[in-house]
């Protein structure tokens, strides 16, 4: 019911405001939690802006401090905030980790994904809220509600894979950006962002897995009509390391230079990995006319099909044939 929703909503903002407390207020919040992200580069204006904060490295301080107040265990447990172990106590999801507070797109708090501390691999490096009655993965994206005013002014929206690059493009300046957080991107967080704008440019990790995500959500993103374009980044660097590691300004400038648009992306990687095996050529060939007959506008389709014949020395009337194919074999 409403009424129960309500009480998710107001326990996570109860929840964001004790780690934000526990970040800014305490010794041990001010040391480890704000001290790592001070570390990291991060400026109090971004911290502030975005709610971040700090889960105690304590078992039972969240639910202590909430039962005190009146809140129901239930409700503690419906958000996830609180486990039950088998022994039936309840213990605190989140502790000793920086606490990322998830916005739905209205600016209320749904959910949480804590970074460990650790640099070893004792404990998984992000943990996150489960979903819940108000908090749904697959259609939310992270950073949206500070994000949509600029998406749609700039009529463009910068998607990239974690909560950090989020922050980190964000303080450089760029304010058009979001992140599918984890999950592989969904066609409902596709369509939010078509409520904003028709166009988006992804920026993944320069990793193998970056690429293979980007491969998969271009094609995602073209089925749902709307313009897609690739920026790589260097390897084993994601938007977040990299702005930190050439400055704001010049990290702009890279994106401007080094954005794809998808055929272009999408042909440079699957002809590398081709190498000089005429068949698995005509694999690449296939594969992009594959991705343009997603495009449900047949006249955008036309240019990248003209595109693709000069980018792969094909006759266009052969690419043509092979996208007729592959729209009869849809419908
Ligand atoms: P990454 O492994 O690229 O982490 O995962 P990151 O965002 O660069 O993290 P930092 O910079 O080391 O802090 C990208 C995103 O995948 C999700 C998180 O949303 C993360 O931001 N993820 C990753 C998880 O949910 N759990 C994990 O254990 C790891
Ligand atoms: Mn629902
Ligand atoms: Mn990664
Ligand atoms: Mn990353
Ligand atoms: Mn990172």
């Amino acid at each position: 019911s409403d009424n129960r929703r309500e009480n998710l909503y107001v326990i996570s903002s109860r929840a964001a405001k004790f780690f934000r407390e526990t970040m800014w207020e305490t010794e041990e919040g001010k040391t480890i939690g704000l001290g790592y992200f001070r570390e990291r580069g991060f400026r109090d204006d971004i911290l502030k802006k975005f709610e971040l904060g700090y889960s105690p490295g304590s078992w039972d301080a969240l639910i202590e401090k909430t039962l005190a107040e009146g809140f129901k265990e239930s409700v503690l447990e419906d958000t996830g905030l609180a486990i039950r172990n088998d022994k039936g106590k309840l213990y605190d999801r989140f502790r000793a980790r920086v606490m990322f507070p998830i916005h739905n797109f209205t600016g209320r708090i749904i959910g949480f994904g804590g970074r460990t501390l650790k640099t070893d691999k004792s404990v998984p490096k992000y943990v996150n809220s489960p979903e819940s009655e108000i908090y749904h993965k697959s259609n939310v994206l992270y950073g949206l509600f500070f994000a949509k005013k600029a998406i749609r002014d700039l009529d463009n929206c910068y998607l990239v894979e974690g909560y950090a690059d989020v922050l980190s493009v964000h303080q450089a300046g760029i304010e058009n950006v979001v992140a599918s957080s984890g999950t592989s991107l969904t066609t409902e967080q596709v369509r939010l962002i078509g409520r904003f704008t028709k166009n988006i440019t992804i920026l993944y990790d320069g990793d193998a897995a970056g690429i293979k995500a980007s491969l998969r959500g271009l094609d995602m993103i073209l089925e749902e009509g709307l313009n897609v374009k690739v920026v790589l980044f260097p390897d084993g660097h994601d938007p977040d390391s990299y702005v930190h590691k050439i400055g704001s300004s010049a990290f702009k400038t890279y994106i401007e230079k080094n954005q794809k648009d998808f055929i272009l992306f999408k042909t440079s990687i699957l002809l590398k990995e081709a190498g000089s095996d005429p068949i698995k050529k005509a694999g690449v060939i296939h594969d992009v006319v594959e991705s343009i007959a997603k495009i449900p506008d047949g006249i955008k389709a036309s240019v990248f099909i003209r595109e693709c014949s000069s980018l792969l020395q094909m006759e266009e009337r052969i690419l043509i044939a092979e996208l007729n194919k592959l729209r009869l074999g849809k419908s």
